[in-house]
């Protein structure tokens, strides 16, 4: 058999990603780093290094997932954010301010904002940004261009479709500019320790901590702290949790949905 076909069937059975899911270049790209990291000169000479060293398929699964996102990834949580957390936000304040922390290819800002476009039609006289950001400038440059195929949109419905993207001829989608001018886009390090702004009303960081240690998981949860307002929204990824030592920073809002408070 093909060593990469072989070594396909393994990722399947090991990593749980099924391959087929994903374009063959682009997993092509993924293992030839973890080859690269691995010392390792072929697709079968990684597929036994995969075989003989059990750390090596956490490691890869990071590699092959980690600007995985798309369109309202985890609908109940985006469903809490438009009954609950947004009219909230509406309410207390006039200009509503959002970070979206490691937001891959735009597609979880640009459903937030989304969101706050209808909140927008109810409260007329409020206003929002939604500030995203990424470690990775090649994400960040698609994130601006706001143009997906069908796949990243299936968790969106087809009246939203119709009035938030443009389709195109080639059947890809590209994201309005009402809903574009929403987001402002710009590189930043989470590990950095500094925070793109201060007195934000809700951060998300999802799915973004997979990789890192426990003492950096600690820091981003201090530096989310230090970003937000009294009472401001942290929404984690839905396998995220948080540390025993920076706990009391935050109130639990929604345990299912991994929605918390900044604690006072
Ligand atoms: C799996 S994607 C998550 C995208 C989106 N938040 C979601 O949940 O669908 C993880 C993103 O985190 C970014 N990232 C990883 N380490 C980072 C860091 N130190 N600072 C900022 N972004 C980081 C990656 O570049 C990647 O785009």
């Amino acid at each position: 058999m093909d060593a990469f076909i072989s070594l396909q069937k393994s990722i399947e059975r090991l990593v749980r990603i099924r391959c087929s899911n994903y374009k063959e270049d682009y997993i092509k790209r993924r293992i030839l780093s973890r080859m690269r990291l691995t010392n390792t000169a072929d697709f079968e000479a990684y597929h036994k290094y995969l075989l003989a060293n059990p750390q090596e398929v956490d490691l890869l699964r990071n590699a092959l997932t980690i600007n995985v996102t798309k369109f309202f990834r985890d609908p109940e949580v985006f469903e809490v954010l438009r009954r609950e957390v947004f009219p909230d936000l509406a309410a207390r304040r006039g200009s509503i301010r959002i970070w979206c922390a490691g937001c891959s290819t735009g597609e979880e800002p640009y459903s937030i904002a989304i969101l706050a476009h209808d909140l927008l039609a109810l409260h007329p006289g409020a206003s929002v940004t939604i500030h995203a950001t990424d470690i990775d400038t090649v994400v960040l440059e698609k994130a601006r261009t706001g143009i997906y195929d069908r796949k990243a949109l299936e968790n969106v419905d087809e009246r939203q479709i119709r009035r938030h993207f443009i389709s195109h001829d080639d059947g890809t989608f590209e994201v309005r500019p009402h809903i574009k001018d929403l987001v402002k886009f710009r590189q930043h390090d989470l590990m950095s320790g500094i925070p793109i702004a201060r007195y934000l009303d809700a951060v998300t960081c999802r799915n973004v901590t997979i990789y890192f240690t426990e003492q950096q998981k600690n820091e981003l949860a201090r530096l989310i702290h230090s970003a937000l307002s009294v009472d401001g929204y942290y929404i984690m990824g839905k396998t995220e949790y948080l540390g025993r030592e920076v706990e009391h920073l935050f109130a639990p809002y929604n345990v299912m949905q991994k929605i918390l408070r900044k604690a006072a």
